[in-house]
């Protein structure tokens, strides 16, 4: 079994799928690596410690890929290099499938058999897999350092001899795993912290990290929540009712951080300009849903945007930021969905298995995917 881990070809992606940790496990396992040479140079792994971890470094895509079985990535390989893999190579990678379709239909083409980590089930033996969780997690901390950065105020109240300095009010909105994150991380900072979200299971989250809940709670609400523990999307009656809730908290806060996400569909769309004008000047807002359409109507990817005296950051990839810990992080996901697949030092997949029919996105020249048939 050969195993490849490509060099990110996406700017900006400076995180690698495997670490000298992997790869010793992965030998271990039975597989053969070849690594692209500097595919850890952005999250500060050389190319020799990938060697003494038992993998070989191959100069470019095309050597580092040609033989692989099974190809390790973080974004994927892009589609026209699709052709450089061995046709039935299994690649594991964020797709973003909704999204990237044309790069599905060259993977199809190439005959790739492509896993979109993204769409991992989110049931207890995958818990290990969970990259939207790794990933999100770190996003939800690197958010409140980003604004804690950007903010022209200190965080925590301070009291010193010359005054008192008032702690900053920071609002989570969008309680998921990046937002419970960016809770505790503004709460260790000594800020006064309050969120919201449509989900109410997560007011109990939120008050144990000691944040206060604000939410509009209405007979649509008790529905909110998909069996997979995801949002819908909202009526318009219950959007209004929302946005008063927001513009009436907003005009408080000091900072709001927005994680809100709606799978499959564009992000709903939380703090108007209207709503900007009444923030306090200096105040800052972190879109960590700005790849995904974004929850600020000014927010703009990979920008940060001054409008009526606040900050609005879109950093684009905020993992990436951290690329260290969410390489350490993605590399271990991408293990544990390969581990089971060996059996006796052998590929062995099973496509019934419900995490496999979950993820694999294209097979034997097809999109195979159920929520992207008749993608191209
Ligand atoms: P996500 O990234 O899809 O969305 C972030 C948050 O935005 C969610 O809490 C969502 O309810 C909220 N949101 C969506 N629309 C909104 C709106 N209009 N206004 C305010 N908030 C809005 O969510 P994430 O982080 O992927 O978590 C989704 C669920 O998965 C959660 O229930 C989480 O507990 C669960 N989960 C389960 C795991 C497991 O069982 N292995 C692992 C990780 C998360």
């Amino acid at each position: 079994m050969r195993l490849a881990v490509i060099r990110e070809q996406r700017d900006a992606e400076k995180r690698v799928a495997a670490s000298p940790e992997t790869i010793k496990k992965l030998t271990a396992l039975g597989f053969t690596i070849t690594v692209e040479a500097g595919a850890g140079a952005g999250a500060s792994i050389a190319d020799s410690a990938f060697e003494e971890a038992g993998a070989t470094i191959a100069p470019d895509l095309k050597k580092t890929v040609a033989d692989a079985d099974v190809i390790f990535s973080v974004q994927g390989l892009e589609g026209a290099d699709a052709g450089k893999a061995k046709k039935g190579a299994l690649q594991l990678a964020i797709l973003n499938p909704f999204v990237d379709k044309k790069r599905l239909s060259d993977y199809a083409d190439a005959g790739l058999m492509a896993v979109a980590m993204e769409f991992v089930p989110r049931i207890t033996r995958a818990q290990s897999m969970d990259v939207l969780s790794s990933q999100s997690n770190l996003a939800g901390y690197k958010a409140v350092l980003d604004a804690a950065a950007e903010y022209g105020r200190a965080f925590p109240m301070m009291m010193t001899a010359a005054g008192t300095i008032a702690p900053a009010k920071v609002m989570i909105m969008g309680v998921g795993v990046a937002g419970l994150q960016a809770i505790a991380t503004a709460k260790r900072l000594g800020a006064i912290v309050s969120a919201t979200d449509v989900r109410p299971s997560t007011k109990e989250q939120v008050e144990s990290l000691g944040g206060t809940f604000v939410m509009v709670e209405d007979e649509e609400t008790a529905a909110a929540e998909t069996s997979g523990g995801y949002a819908k999307e909202m009526s318009d009656d219950y959007k209004a009712k929302q946005a008063t809730l927001i513009a009436e908290t907003i005009a408080k806060q000091d900072i709001a951080i927005t994680t809100a996400l709606i799978p499959g569909r564009a992000a709903p769309q939380l703090i108007s300009e209207d709503m900007l004008k009444t923030m306090k000047p200096g105040s800052v807002i972190i879109d960590l849903a700005v790849e995904a359409g974004g929850n600020c109507a000014l927010s703009k990817p990979g920008e940060i945007v001054e409008a009526h005296g606040v900050k609005i950051v879109g950093h684009k990839n905020v993992p990436s930021r951290l690329a260290a810990d969410a390489s350490q992080l993605y590399a271990r996901n991408l293990m544990h969905y390969i581990t089971p697949l060996v059996t006796d030092g052998a590929l062995a997949i099973d496509f019934e298995d419900e995490i496999i029919a979950e993820s694999l996105v294209t097979k034997d020249g097809a999109i195979v995917h159920p929520r992207l048939q008749g993608e191209s």
